[in-house]
């Protein structure tokens, strides 16, 4: 296999480089200079509307990449919680991202600039309009340490445009009660006036997040995932690759509510589709909390552990650092944040969260787009699930694998999973002891043109209850209940490739 991915994985090797420069007329669009008249806007952000890039490649580079090495003489700096930055830590990150975005005008080849550096996530997530992508890094084992590099190499660059080596992102915690809305910076004020701010955002200001997708319960669920390959995705090289409980779950949940409205088919973007997220300032700090429950997660349990294989370790991607230059950094070189990339958070202590009435009280109502479907318990499972576990054996997990989640059109949704609910129900609550949990397709794009179908493959644990419930029938029947980001019935049609059960 090869290593070297930043252009690779990928059977057009060279094709991960520009042609031309193309994306000087994206970021004018962007940036709305392209309606004509309108010149007066551009230095000013997010007066704009969603521009999904044709082409997310790179710019050429003929210089090889360096390989990372930290600087140790780089004091630990520490993630904060976005709702507890000092009125000074605001207004520094603000300038920071204003010379972000304004790089992007002045240097729209520096590929630090704040939409060069959104490009490389669509690069590495579907790619453009074009149909040109690098290696794929959702749905798999490489999320969590992709994305904790570019937000390394993100904070970095910030830091660094604003003279600033201590500068950090802050973490948005959608995981506790406090966090439930968009951080105030971000949308105060809501006017393009902030460069935190994103027009296409689908929520205000005061909009809360429902408990359904980030509440205590569901995050109770996530971070009780017993493998790596349930937490985080499994060996993405695998065909039948599965992303983690995380990444599907509530990582996914939070990008549709934030960059989506169902009332308006349009605003999938920027955070609801792939290609757009990273253009949204927000996406970096719901990504540093996603890069802080990976640590939360291994500080919960002993038996919580990252892969070791090597072919996870020794991967490695290309980024731009603070100076420009392209530098190639391994899943190694990151495991170990606070030593190497020299940040901590101030807080992974996993806490025991207590579920508030109105989550014990949700319920979805299944819609006329769920799906039930009986699945059958193959024969030496069933022996298995009979059999119990004995005292000296570890625990066995069985989990519901299910492949090949399309929606049409590419719209999103979020997707509870129950397992053999009572016949003619109309609505399940949350919960009940038949719910296995959710999922979250976040689209790569908002047009089905030009992509290959995305592959998404999901598992889900079965519970102690639904294994009991197995043990006087050979068959489970799992209802599918795909819901929008409010919690209503979701209007599009979802089709399942295949459902079965399977031992971890
Ligand atoms: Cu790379 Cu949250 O997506």
């Amino acid at each position: 296999m090869r290593n070297e991915n930043e252009f690779g994985n990928h059977p057009h090797r060279d094709e991960g480089v520009e042609k031309e420069t193309t994306s000087r007329r994206e970021f004018l669009a962007k940036a709305g200079l392209m309606a004509g008249g309108v010149g007066l806007l551009s230095l000013t952000y997010g007066l704009t509307w969603a521009v999904e890039p044709q082409n997310c490649a790179f710019p050429r580079s003929s210089t090889a990449p360096v390989s990372f090495q930290p600087d140790r003489n780089l004091a630990v700096r520490t993630r904060k919680s976005a709702s507890t930055l000092t009125a000074t830590e605001v207004q520094r990150l603000k300038a920071a991202y204003t010379a972000l975005r304004r790089l992007s005008s002045t240097r729209p080849n520096d590929s630090r600039g704040w939409l060069r550096q959104a490009n490389a996530h669509c690069w590495y997530c579907g790619g453009g309009l074009n149909g040109r992508a690098g290696e794929e890094i959702h749905g798999g084992w490489w999320f969590l340490p992709w994305h904790r590099c570019y937000l390394y190499f993100h904070e970095r660059i910030l830091g660094n445009l604003i003279g600033d080596p201590t500068l950090t992102l802050p973490y948005w915690d959608w995981d506790r009660a406090a966090g439930r809305t968009i951080p105030a910076a971000y949308t105060n004020p809501n006017t393009a006036a902030n460069p935190l701010f994103d027009a296409n955002r689908g929520r205000t200001p005061t909009a809360t997040l429902p408990t359904s997708i980030v509440g205590s319960q569901v995050m109770a669920q996530v971070l009780a995932a017993p493998t790596s390959p349930l937490f985080m995705g499994s060996d993405a090289s695998s065909p039948n690759s599965q992303g983690g409980r995380l990444e599907n779950g509530p990582h996914g949940a939070v990008h549709i509510w934030t960059g989506t409205s169902f009332q308006s088919p349009q605003q999938g973007q920027d955070m609801g589709i792939l290609s757009t997220a990273a253009q949204d300032p927000v996406f970096f700090a719901h990504h540093a909390n996603i890069d802080r429950l990976w640590d939360v997660w291994l500080q919960s349990s002993n038996t919580h552990q990252n892969p070791t294989d090597s072919a996870w370790l020794t991967h490695r991607w290309t980024f731009y650092d603070e100076r420009g230059r392209r530098t190639s950094i391994s899943v190694a070189d990151v495991v170990d944040a606070e030593n190497s990339l020299r940040y901590r958070y101030d807080d992974v202590a996993p806490k025991a969260m207590a579920m508030d009435e109105r989550e014990a009280e949700s319920r979805v109502t299944l819609g006329p787009n769920a799906i039930t479907k009986t699945i059958p318990v193959p024969d030496e499972l069933h022996a298995k699930i009979m059999k119990g576990k004995a005292a000296d054996e570890p625990a066995r997990e069985y989990v519901l694998h299910i492949e090949d989640v399309h929606f049409p059109q590419h719209r999103s949704a979020i997707v509870h999973v129950f397992g053999n609910l009572p016949r003619d129900e109309k609505t399940a609550a949350l919960s009940s002891d038949r719910y296995l949990g959710y999922f979250a397709i976040v689209p790569r794009t908002t047009k089905d043109t030009n992509r290959k179908a995305m592959h998404r493959h999901i598992v889900l644990q079965v519970s102690e209850r639904i294994r009991d419930l197995l043990k006087a029938s050979k068959e489970l029947s799992v209802t599918l209940a795909p819901v929008t980001a409010e919690g209503k019935p979701s209007p599009s049609k979802m089709a399942i490739g295949k459902l079965y059960l399977a031992e971890d």
